[in-house]
């Protein structure tokens, strides 16, 4: 996709088709209305038609909130693409900025498409969008760059958790951080097994075990000069997870491919903040595994003992993202002192989608003000969120008899928060208020297409996450 504004009047704009957004309310005032009411067309959310003839695709909007303006100019770059024209205009309404960043969001994303394993692709005309301004701001100019760069991090995330277990393994995980670390002001370092074992990450390490591929412990630093907070992201990489010895059912396991979900946005969002050249320190920490079956596979029964000498009693080999983030979180402290923000991203428990549907992420933590604020930032940046409380009976569920804690809790029940409150004690007493856990388990993987998501990988956790970071000075709640 191709997308350029342009401040000449809309019937000088050159293009195979105009898209018109409407409301409801001002269906009337429409042009074409008499055409419109023949094919019943009202203007509701989500409803589209292209009146072939006339070159113009309608589109309903019911009011003007980044959802509504996504779902409609998606739901209109997706008809586009059922004909044989490649380039559309719009008008963007009342020179709007906050319109702008939906529009161009949405036309990337609803343009999405993953063929990788199609032997016949899909045709793949390049589709160039004007949006038509009446005076091109700096603002206008600055919303559309920064809106492209965070579409184009959540087209890549995507196209990540898309690809399947045979093609993307730990070490394609740490071939993407590397290629990410190519922009400006981004390092990495990789460590194996090795380094697992000589840093007493013995949880992570037992998680991949019994794969044939090798762990990694990816660590991205974006350090531009003018740097004033120091941010860390954590990511459960799971390239794959067959629960372990705890095995999934068949119809369960499908879809694991996902697993990596929260370490490929931690991917997505430093290579946004950099290109969009934030002044912040990001760290991106991504705990790369794969969870498989064998005779070196750990055990329902095992103590495995995390990097701050936490004694773990193994319960459930399917339980194993927050044995891989339990040491994860714990090496981010180690190396970055006197953090800001401390974030971890994970497809973590089915209970999340159970508590929350499937479109929803579940943040936790400790700071009820800090929950908050993240839940109105990723509703603002186009993305479905809500709080879920820990409380002191649902923390009494971890406890084992014979180690620190265990990894299942007692009841199923509350089972996301009981995951939640198994990462809190790998926060250090001085992080407790700085810490949140995204659970992103449902909105990561879409098995329905629904909004600007066809089925796969959505990307979640890019845009509510950029824009936080965006905002670092004014997130209150
Ligand atoms: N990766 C899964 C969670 C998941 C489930 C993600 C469905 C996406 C879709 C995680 O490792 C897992 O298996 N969790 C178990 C935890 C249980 C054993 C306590 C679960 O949710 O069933
Ligand atoms: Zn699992
Ligand atoms: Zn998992």
């Amino acid at each position: 996709m191709k997308i350029n504004l342009n401040d000449k009047n809309i019937n000088k704009v050159s293009a195979d088709v105009e898209i018109i957004i409407t409301c409801p309310k001002n269906l009337n005032k429409v042009h074409d209305i008499k055409l419109l009411e023949k094919v019943n067309f009202k203007a509701h959310d989500e409803e589209v038609v292209l009146l072939l003839e006339k070159q113009k695709i309608y589109v309903g909007c019911e009011d003007s909130s980044y959802d509504a303006i996504a779902i409609s100019i998606a739901a209109a770059i997706k008809e586009l693409k059922k004909t044989t024209f490649t380039s559309a205009k719009v008008l963007l309404e009342n020179d709007d900025a906050n319109i702008l960043k939906p529009l161009v969001e949405g036309a990337f994303l609803g343009e999405y498409e993953f063929s990788k394993y199609k032997a016949k692709k899909e045709k793949t005309n390049k589709i160039k969008l004007t949006i038509v301004c009446t005076k091109l701001t700096t603002l206008l100019v600055n919303t559309l760059e920064d809106s492209i760069i965070i579409a184009s991090s959540v087209n890549k995330v995507r196209d990540f958790v898309n690809t399947i277990p045979n093609d993307f393994f730990p070490k394609t995980m740490s071939r993407e951080a590397k290629k990410i670390a190519k922009n400006a002001d981004v390092s990495v370092k990789i460590h194996g097994e090795d380094y697992l074992d000589n840093n007493k990450m013995h949880t992570m390490l037992a998680v991949g075990r019994a794969s044939r591929h090798e762990s990694q412990l990816i660590h991205l630093t974006y350090k531009p000069k003018n740097a004033t907070k120091k941010i860390v992201l954590v990511g459960k990489g799971l390239t794959y997870d067959s629960g372990g010895l705890s095995l999934k059912p068949a119809d369960s396991m499908l879809g694991m491919k996902s697993d990596k979900g929260g370490g490929c946005a931690v991917l997505g969002i430093l290579n946004a903040v950099s290109l969009l050249k934030l002044p912040i320190e990001v760290h991106g920490i991504i705990g790369a595994v794969e969870n498989m079956i064998g005779g070196d596979a750990y055990k329902p029964d095992d103590v495995l003992i995390a990097k701050n000498g936490t004694s773990i009693e193994i319960k459930n080999t399917d339980a194993e993202g927050r044995l891989v983030l339990a040491d994860c979180l714990c090496y981010a402290q180690e190396q970055v002192e006197d953090l800001d923000y401390i974030f971890d991203f994970a497809t973590l428990t089915g209970a999340a989608m159970v508590g929350v549907g499937q479109y929803t992420t579940a943040i936790m933590g400790n700071d009820v003000g800090l929950k908050c604020s993240a839940v109105g930032t990723a509703l603002r940046a186009g993305e479905l969120a809500t709080n879920l409380p820990f409380n002191r009976h649902l923390r009494k569920l971890i406890k084992s008899d014979i180690a620190d804690i265990a990894n299942l809790g007692t009841s199923r029940l509350g089972g996301a928060i009981t995951a939640g409150i198994f990462l809190d004690q790998f926060i250090t007493k001085k992080n407790k208020n700085k810490w949140l856990h995204f659970d992103i388990a449902a909105p990561a993987y879409v098995t329905h297409a629904w909004g600007y998501n066809p089925i796969g990988a959505s990307g979640a956790g890019v845009r509510m996450t950029v824009e936080f970071l965006k905002n670092l000075d004014n997130n209150k709640c």
